[in-house]
């Protein structure tokens, strides 16, 4: 098959597009000829290697697939070739405690195929396009855990999120806007943030421009005058952690699910108390959240952000746009591999 492929960890001249063979199919697995893979700057760290997570090699990045089903391997009952069908990138081991995902310890989507176990099916409606179902496990499913389970974003919550021009971040604010908050849409550009305006943020900060707390003391006010937003959403880290706690208003919360920029940063300890604010950590997403997913795109009530689809042959190229922060919500990859 072809596929972006990787031998060693590193930059970005490590990825290729070339032939691979395609691994063989073990009982209870299902080969997916991909239709649609989102990019998430998760893949960066899977090519650059990950402290902590042996990912074999060579690798293969790409975590969300939707697709059609080729194969169906020993003992894969209640499904047939062809069905339409999203993956769900993560198979947790029970007996084992072991997490398999692709595009991380398994080989990903960047390919014309990708093996998962029939457990992560999901089933496909044929009014969802491969490219909106692509964009939903990772991106959606861990914005829509972080804002509902975790982070209990309601009505009249004033929700500041940083990074809100990416995968995440896109998802974050749309559904924080359905939930009936208001949005301070965090990003690196004007036009981003045109485009953050665009999709319902109530106010947009370019961040290369304006340091985000002086922006909220001079919006809101001090800390003691009841200044600083209900819900700050940082999964940047870096040298953004300790300036976003400025941002918190008294009793109000954090929320992260990961740290682009940097997973060990300077703290403060003195805005962590003085606001008494919580700190919630959200980890990726339960199956309810993809179905709840799937159920707001059919309807129509949701409508994934997506930047470009880019065909696979050209995904290095779309995989450095992602690197460089060159895009607006997801770039999706395409393929059209015979099932
Ligand atoms: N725990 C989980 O289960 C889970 C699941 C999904 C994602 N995550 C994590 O959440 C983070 C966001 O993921 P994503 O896929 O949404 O990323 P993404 O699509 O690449 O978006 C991240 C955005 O953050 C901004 N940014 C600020 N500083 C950056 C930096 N130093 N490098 C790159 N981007 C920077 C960029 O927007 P501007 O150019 O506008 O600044 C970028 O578009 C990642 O750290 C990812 O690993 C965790």
């Amino acid at each position: 098959m072809k596929a972006i492929v990787f031998d060693e960890h590193g930059d970005i001249d490590v990825l290729s597009y070339r032939d691979i063979a395609a691994p063989e199919l073990r009982a209870g697995e299902v080969r997916i000829a991909v239709r649609a893979c989102s990019l998430n700057y998760h893949d960066v760290f899977t090519r650059r290697g990950m402290p902590g997570i042996k990912v074999p090699l060579p690798g293969i990045p790409g975590c969300d697939a939707a697709g059609q089903v080729a194969e169906l391997g020993p003992g894969v009952k209640g499904w047939s070739v062809g069905d339409r069908v999203l993956a769900d990138p993560v198979h947790i081991d029970r007996e084992t405690g072991k997490i398999f995902m692709i595009g991380d310890t398994l080989w990903g989507a960047y390919a014309q195929y990708v093996t998962v176990r029939a457990s992560q099916l999901i089933a496909l409606p044929d009014d969802v396009s491969y490219a909106d179902a692509s964009c939903l496990p990772v991106a959606y499913g861990t914005a829509h855990r972080m804002m509902v389970t975790r982070g209990r974003v309601g009505p009249g919550d004033t929700v500041l999120i940083l990074g809100a021009s990416g995968g995440v971040g896109t998802a974050a604010l749309l559904i924080s806007v359905m939930r009936g908050a208001s949005v301070i849409a965090a990003a690196g550009t004007d036009d981003k943030c045109r485009r953050l305006a665009e999709l319902g943020a109530a106010e947009t900060v370019n961040y290369t421009d304006v340091d985000i707390a002086r922006y909220c003391r001079e919006r809101t006010g001090g800390l003691f005058g009841g200044g600083g937003y209900d819900v700050v959403v940082n999964f940047t880290g870096g040298d953004t952690w300790a300036r976003s706690l400025r941002c918190v208003r008294q009793g109000g919360r954090v929320l992260t699910c990961g740290a682009t920029a940097g997973y060990n940063p300077p703290t403060d300890l003195r805005y962590i108390w003085t606001a008494e604010m919580d700190i919630r950590g959200s980890n990726g997403w339960q199956r309810s959240d993809l179905d709840e997913l799937l159920g707001m795109v059919r309807s129509g009530a949701l409508v994934p952000v997506i930047d470009s689809q880019v065909p696979l042959a050209d995904g290095v190229e779309a995989h450095r746009a992602l690197e460089e922060r060159r895009f607006f919500g997801k770039i999706v990859l395409t393929a059209d591999a015979p099932v």
